[in-house]
Parts: C-alpha cells; structure tokens; sequence
C-alpha cells in the first residue's frame, strides 16, 4: 500500500521511519510546505531501509500522492510547553482546509488517518472538509494513551504489556477516561490479578498511573519539546491494520453519532480497524462514574469544536 504523509514533522517523519521499518508500506511519500526539509527527512528514512523490509521512502508534492491508500495528516503547529493540545485549534483548522484539499486533488478516495492535534476535533474537521464516509477519516485518538496506560499497569503488574487489554477513551487529552473497570491481566479483571501477584492496585498506585497517562505529554513536551516515537509507532500501527485487513481492536478517534447527549462528537473507543476503516465500534461495559467522564470528555469536546463554526 502507497502511504502518504503530509507534514514532514517529527511526527510525520516517525511515521514513516516506523512505517519502514514496520514493513507497513510499499511506499511513503512525504508532503512538506519546507520541500527541502521533506527531501532530508526522506533520505534519512530511506537509508533505515535496507535495515528493514523493501519500501520506497521519498518526497514529493501533492499530485505525488496519487494512487495513496492512506494518507496520514501530521500538519499543524505543536504544543509549547504547558499548552494544552486545543489550543491549538484555530490555527490547525486553517493548515487542514488546505492540507485536504491538497490531498483530495490527488487522491480522492484515500483513507484520512489524521494525527494533528487536537486531534479529536482535527478529525471533525477532516471528515467535514473531505466529505468521506465517517468510516475512513480517522484520528490517531488515544491509540497513544492506551499504549501508555498498558505499558505502566504492565510494569505494576510485572507482566507483559500485550498482556494487558486495557483502553484510554473518549479524548486525547486533558479529559480522558482512563477505563479501569474494563481492564484485564489475560482475561482477569486487573484488581483480582493484581492481588494475587501480591500488587494490589491502591488509590496511591491508580493516581500514579493515571498521572503517568494523562499527563505524559506535558512532561516530554517540557523536556525535550515534542513528541514523536510513540505517535510514530501508533501510527504504522494503525496504517498495518488497514493494509492487512487485520480487524484488530483499537482506540482511534471518529465522528460518532451519540455519546451521552452529544451527537456527533470525534473521539476514541475501542474500534475494528480493517482495509475498510472502521469496520465496527466497540462500548465497554464501565463503571457509572467512568461513563460520565466519558460522556463530559464528549460535551468538552464537541463544545469547543463549535467554536470553530
Ligand atoms: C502526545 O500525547 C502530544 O499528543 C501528543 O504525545
């Protein structure tokens, strides 16, 4: 599969550096405004390559997008240090109306699989200025959150994080809900796991983890200003599921229909992801009170991205 970048970033280029050497793709074209920047960012990239699994990596301009399947859409300013992922809202909303209408001239039909952030509205936007089904304008969502929030309870758990099924929802940011009722060791629930291995799950343990989630990006963005490997990562990830129609479970964003009382709000729940998109949404059963964060997460999000209107 021809995969597209627009945005050659950190993040955009962790996409492709993780795509090849993923084997996601048959060829990764980056897209930059900077084209020098782009061309640099793809020779380094394409030199990881014998490394790796066959992939062409190079740069190119819009029209170069044809023929792409997925397109992933890593445009837009980042976050400064303590700046919260919406306020970057206006400005990145004006980088897509223009990023998509680039890539739509090229490649009409290719999957959007958007990363910019915030990413949750970014992927409102998209869906909107695309006029593609719901199914294939994706947002990288929590996909990120979810590989934190199992990495830490798998190092609690001394286990396997591949081990633990456990899921960030609703946004990708500030207000997201860390599911703990729906969490699982194997097919355990992870307090009665977490006993038996003799590391219960205390309040001190949870506020920990759920710090070690919520604000992990705040604390990379203040070290070292960005962050790129695991979005990279989550990215060929979900650019895999499509390409090998694997319907694999994911928590990536899209514009769903109804949460709570918010009607058509991006945001993530656990989705099937296959060559189709987003095959099927999954709702965990959860916890009263992790239902009405998941349903406040929905009203903040759709509240601000009226904003936009
Ligand atoms: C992250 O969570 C900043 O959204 C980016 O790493």
């Amino acid at each position: 599969m021809k995969i597209g970048i627009v945005g050659a970033g950190m993040v955009g280029s962790a996409a492709g550096y993780a795509l090849a050497l993923r084997g996601g793709a048959s060829e990764v074209v980056l897209v930059d405004l900077d084209a020098d920047y782009a061309r640099a960012q793809a020779e380094d990239i394409s030199h990881a390559v014998p490394f790796a699994h066959p992939c062409r990596v190079r740069a190119g301009e819009y029209g170069d997008l044809e023929g792409a399947g997925a397109v992933i859409l890593a445009a837009g300013v980042a976050q400064q240090p303590g700046e919260s992922r919406l306020s970057l809202l206006s400005r990145n909303a004006e980088v897509f109306a223009k990023v998509i209408a680039g890539v739509q001239g090229a490649a009409p039909d290719a999957l959007l699989l958007v990363a910019t952030n915030p990413v949750d509205i970014m992927t409102e936007v998209a869906l909107k200025a695309s006029g593609l089904p719901p199914e294939r304008v994706i947002g990288s969502g929590t996909i990120l959150d979810t590989a934190r929030y199992r990495s830490l309870l798998a190092t609690h758990l001394g286990i396997a994080a591949q081990s633990v099924h456990a899921y960030v929802l609703g946004e990708h940011g500030d207000s997201e809900v860390l599911a703990w009722s729906a969490a699982r060791a194997g097919t355990q629930p992870i307090a009665d796991f977490a006993a038996q291995v003799g590391a219960p799950i205390t309040d001190d343990v949870r506020a920990r983890i759920d710090d070690g989630v919520r604000r992990a990006a705040y604390r990379i963005i203040e070290g070292k200003g960005a962050t790129w490997y695991g979005i990279g990562a989550g990215l060929a990830r979900i650019v895999q599921a499509l390409r090998d129609d694997q319907r694999t479970v994911l928590t990536v964003s899209a514009v769903t229909p109804k949460v709570g009382e918010t009607r058509d709000v991006a945001l993530s729940l656990p989705r099937v992801v296959g060559s189709a998109g987003i095959v099927a949404t999954l709702m965990p059963d959860l916890a009263d009170d992790e239902t009405a964060a998941l349903r406040s997460s929905a009203a903040i999000l759709k509240e601000t991205s009226a904003q936009l209107v």
